[in-house]
């Protein structure tokens, strides 16, 4: 930028290190979209990275997608997609989400890469050449309808313990006790329902046991946060081997030779490669975006001190970050992390983000609503180098947003460039510098600047945006005290004054804008904008220009209304009723579903009087009892459909089969030969069954067979979804309020 004369002031020199520093945040995964708790990490790391560069360093921000494991193979599975096809997608909208919150990678990667596999076999290599790999044979839960090895997360039981029911296969969130998943009484699979089975497999270890006086070392280093320090401390006591490895069908690189070593192949279990991912992303910046030097000049440099590598991460991976991935490192013969920044999770009102409460919040929903810039400034906000977790509280979120952010910067920024433009004609000149109250506050400004670069470099970002406020209040302070208003009445030497005041606004401004671009890089990209200066850095921060001519002020940020609230309230899973209320006003009526369906209980079943194949059946649907005629009597005998809660269609009109009267119609699955009524046995008599997102009407019309007959439903995963209604990315199964709507069949089954 332009400046001329020498520099009154100087905050401190930037380095010129040859230095090279890799920062990262954690890789998420490539099965789910951004949400605000994500973005608490990203926006963090954003910032540092910003800082770093702001000030010279030579730093790089990497970060890709996590795309293997089940999971994904399983949600690609349900979708009928490649893997392939559902980590590009979100790799797509992960990056879009990114840059809409001024996230700026050096390098967004994807762990599906030529690269990765590379390194992860590399390092592996290198464990089994240290002899820390080894294969032993394990009992595991196997589903033999989902024909795959079931993780924890994957299964569902009652507690050995307390007894409570439906805890996943490692920990009972009532009792919190650990179990091992094949000790789950009742045990399920919660892909199909099944009941898993014991079955055995031979995996790979990684003999963690033998890294402790390795990890202990690391665990010294100074950089760490002493409260994490003390947790994984008190792991490494009880620190076990670590399986690398997991069966077929797997979402992931195959482990070579794997097959001929533990009779069949095998993969890397997804928290072996992902870590490695900050190696592949950095190779991939070296390689294809920078196009210069290699990710080794960062991970494997001649000389330790040449790089540094930073990671931020949550609190719930302190675990793969502190033990797993140093010691990978170092018995790779790779550099170990310098520093781990490890943040809190994200609270909305001191509460877990939630579903139901509108709370959890994506980030394509958010700005919808709202300026990212808000969110970044209000995480600053709260944001410490502690592990605590952060509170996203709306109505501190607006106060903050409107008072602080608009309020002092924005009206400070306004105020001065508008007063410049209307009654100087955008023009700087210089201030005056033996004023005793420019003096004082020159030195205030410089001081704070140098502690918010201690904090910025410090992660302290709530102290750096108290100063920031702090500087603000100042410049705010000085405009209002000199009342430059009142001095353009007088003489010329009082004109002269207020421009001098006006001149020593801009410096302050200017400034300011520096100071606060890493956390609000468009904020201060626009008021540079309109001071007609551009690619400033930390240096120059100084009150040193004579002369200099402005452009146009405009506001440069919006105060908030009812946005917050309005964004949380649409985001609320609306009753089925309201639900049917506002899409019957927004779509025509073509997208209804048509079909009155309800859960009925059945209380009796007799044969019909004339027919082989058919029962008289007698429901009970809540408010009213009702006789159907049924063709099950090849597949049910009577006491077995006696009691069971099924699924029936109450508006057909009614029809007399063979004599007698039938009024509605029981949905059954049918697969060659096989035939299974549809079951809702978690359901209230009466509840109604519907299609996700898709509308019903206000009141049922009778409808005839013909108008059923356009509803094609079928089976997948033994629930039942209606053809034509999987929308890219999802199937919609039937459900009630309680539960999705049951079909025990093989998939693709027919409802008839
Ligand atoms: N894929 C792993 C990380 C692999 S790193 C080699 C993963 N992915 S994630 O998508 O679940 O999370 C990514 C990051 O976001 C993690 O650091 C996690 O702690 C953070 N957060 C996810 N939800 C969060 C909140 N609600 N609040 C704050 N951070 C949260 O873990
Ligand atoms: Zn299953």
């Amino acid at each position: 930028m332009a400046n001329e004369g020498k520099k009154l002031t100087k905050t401190s020199k930037t380095s010129t290190k040859p230095h090279r520093i890799v920062v990262t945040s954690a890789l998420p995964y490539a099965n789910g979209s951004i949400h605000l708790g994500h973005l608490v990490e990203y926006i963090q790391t954003d910032i540092f990275v910003r800082f770093l560069k702001l000030t010279g360093k030579n730093a790089i921000y990497c970060c890709a997608d996590d795309t293997h494991g089940t999971p994904i193979d399983i949600k690609a599975k349900q979708l009928d997609i490649k893997p392939e096809k559902l980590i590009e997608k979100f790799w797509k909208e992960h990056t879009k989400d990114f840059k809409d919150f001024h996230i700026e990678f050096d390098s967004y990667y994807s762990t599906n890469s030529k690269e990765n596999k590379e390194y992860a076999e590399f390092i592996y290599n290198e464990l089994r050449k240290k002899d820390l790999i080894y294969t032993k044979a394990m009992q595991l839960v196997y589903c033999e309808h989902c024909k795959r090895f079931l993780p924890d997360r994957f299964v569902k039981g009652t507690c050995p313990e307390c007894k409570a029911k439906d805890q996943y296969g490692d920990v009972c969130e009532k009792c919190g006790n650990a179990h091992k998943t094949t000790d789950l009484i009742n045990p399920k699979c919660t892909i199909c329902d099944g009941k898993p089975i014991e079955k055995e497999s031979t995996h790979y270890f990684f003999k963690l046991s033998k890294c402790k006086a390795q990890l202990i070392k690391f665990l010294q280093k100074k950089t760490l946060q002493k409260e994490v320090v003390n947790f994984c401390l008190n792991w490494i006591e009880k620190l076990e081997d670590w399986c690398i490895s997991r069966d077929a069908p797997y979402f992931g690189f195959e482990i070579p030779n794997s097959e001929k070593e533990t009779g069949s192949p095998k993969f890397f279990y997804v928290w072996l490669d992902a870590p490695v991912g900050y190696i592949s992303s950095t190779a991939n910046y070296c390689k294809n975006i920078a196009k210069k030097g290699s990710e080794k000049d960062y991970w494997m440099p001649k000389n330790k001190e040449e790089s540094e590598i930073i990671h931020v991460i949550g609190k719930d991976i302190v675990y793969f970050h502190y033990l797993f991935w140093p010691a990978m490192l170092e018995n790779a013969g790779i550099k170990q992390p310098d520093k781990i920044i490890t943040h809190g999770f994200l609270t909305v009102g001191k509460e877990k983000m939630s579903k139901s409460r509108g709370t959890f919040i994506e980030a394509r929903h958010y700005l919808k609503y709202l300026n990212p810039q808000y969110l970044r400034f209000y995480y600053a906000a709260n944001l410490t180098s502690k592990m605590e977790d952060i509170d996203l509280d709306i109505a501190d979120f607006k106060t903050r947003v409107n008072t602080e952010l608009i309020g002092n910067l924005g009206n400070f920024g306004y105020r001065t460039i508008s007063f410049l433009n209307k009654n100087f004609d955008n023009k700087i000149g210089e201030f005056d510098v033996e004023d005793k109250k420019v003096q004082k506050i020159i030195n205030e400004f410089t001081e704070t600047a140098v502690k918010i670069r201690k904090n910025y470099h410090d992660f302290e970002f709530r102290e750096v945006i108290k100063d920031i406020l702090h500087l603000g209040s100042l410049g705010n302070k000085y405009f209002q005290d000199s009342a430059p208003w009142a001095l353009l009445k007088g003489t010329k030497e009082e004109k002269e004054q207020a421009h001098k005041i006006l001149s020593f606004c801009f410096h302050l401004l200017k400034n300011l804008g520096i100071i606060i671009s890493p956390i609000m890089p468009k904020f201060a990209e626009k008021l540079h904008k309109q001071l007609n200066l551009k690619d400033l850095s930390w240096d120059d921060i100084h009150f040193d220009m004579k002369t200099h001519k402005i452009n146009k002020g405009e506001i440069l940020v919006k105060k908030i209304e009812d946005e917050v609230k309005k964004m949380i309230q649409e985001n609320a899973p609306q009753d089925a009723e309201s639900k049917n209320k506002k899409e019957k006003s927004e779509n025509n009526t073509d997208s209804e579903f048509i079909l009155d369906l309800r859960v009925a209980k059945i209380e009796s079943v007799e044969d019909h009087p004339d027919a082989d194949r058919l029962y008289v059946v007698k429901i009970h649907l809540g408010k009213e009892k009702r006789q159907l005629v049924a063709g099950l009597k090849k597949y049910y005998s009577k006491e077995d459909l006696t009691g069971k809660k099924v699924v029936v269609v109450t508006n057909l009109e009614p029809v007399r089969l063979k004599g007698v009267k039938s009024e509605g119609m029981m949905l059954a699955a049918e697969k060659k030969k096989d035939v299974v009524v549809l079951e809702a046995d978690e359901s209230k008599i009466g509840d109604q069954v519907y299609v996700e997102g898709i509308s019903l009407p206000k009141k049922f019309s009778t409808i005839t067979f013909d108008d059923f007959l356009k509803y094609k439903m079928k089976v997948k995963y033994r629930k039942v979804f209606l053809v034509g209604n999987e929308e890219a990315d999802k199937v919609k199964f039937l459900k009630t309020k309680h539960e999705e709507i049951k079909a025990n069949i093989n998939d693709n089954a027919k409802v008839c």
